[in-house]
């Protein structure tokens, strides 16, 4: 079995998250989801270096889709006790881990099992997601170590790219205001321009991350 599930937990942010096979081990590359909305609430998270200006309300309303373990919205509802957390998930048994894991760390959080905002009956002023975006297709995966991660973690339709885009035509039908969003950087191009035709203006990208801003006009 793989280590990190046989031991049954995995590091995130510098807090230890229970990880069963039921969920996706949190990777490094994902923290930057953390610093980008930080930097969105004026805070900084690097030491000695200037935040930029808040843009977020002072109580932001934000939406962790595809929660997994729980370790992207536990971790901003520990970091932003200001704000107001939810977050889903498509599978039942990844909410059980990630309900644990708020319990375990001492997180409120809000939990709805959703497809994507299908069940979302709020607007979130900040959308997070670390979605399903490997394209089973790619000759450089690790088939052998990805095959003990629930395949409805890994894998999506359309070259990875079926359930973010899926994502963005929600998110703008909603003019949700801040989008972040974890893809693998071959696919950020594509990213970039379908959300644009969504009016979905980029912010910045960081490693995996991609932050956009709703406009309207
Ligand atoms: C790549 S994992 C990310 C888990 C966690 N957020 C993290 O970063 O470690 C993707 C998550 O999306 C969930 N998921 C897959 N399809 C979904 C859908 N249609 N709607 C909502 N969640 C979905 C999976 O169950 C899985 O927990």
């Amino acid at each position: 079995m793989n280590v990190v599930y046989s031991r049954g937990y995995q590091n995130f942010y510098g807090r230890d998250f229970l990880v069963t096979p039921d969920v996706l081990i949190p990777r490094p590359e994902t923290e930057q989801i953390i610093d980008t909305v930080l930097d969105l609430a004026g805070k900084s998270y690097l030491p000695g270096v200037k935040p930029n200006p808040r843009v977020l309300p002072e109580k932001p309303i934000i939406l962790d889709v595809g929660t997994g373990s729980g370790c992207i919205a536990i971790t901003l509802a520990l970091e932003l006790p200001e704000a107001k957390i939810f977050a889903s998930d498509i599978s039942e048994a990844a909410l059980e881990i990630a309900k644990k894991n708020a319990s375990k760390l001492d997180a409120s959080i809000s939990f709805i099992i959703s497809h994507l905002l299908e069940k979302v009956n709020f607007t979130p002023d900040v959308v997070v997601a670390n979605l399903p975006y490997v394209d089973e297709s790619w000759d450089w995966l690790d088939k052998k170590t990805l095959s003990e991660e629930p395949a409805i973690a890994l894998y999506a339709e359309d070259h990875g790219l079926a359930l973010i885009k899926q994502l963005i035509d929600q998110a703008s039908n909603r003019q949700i205001k801040y989008l972040i969003l974890e893809a693998d950087p071959c696919q950020h191009d594509a990213i970039i321009n379908y959300s644009k035709a969504k009016k979905y203006t980029l912010l910045k990208t960081a490693g995996y991350i991609l932050s956009f801003e709703f406009q309207a006009i």
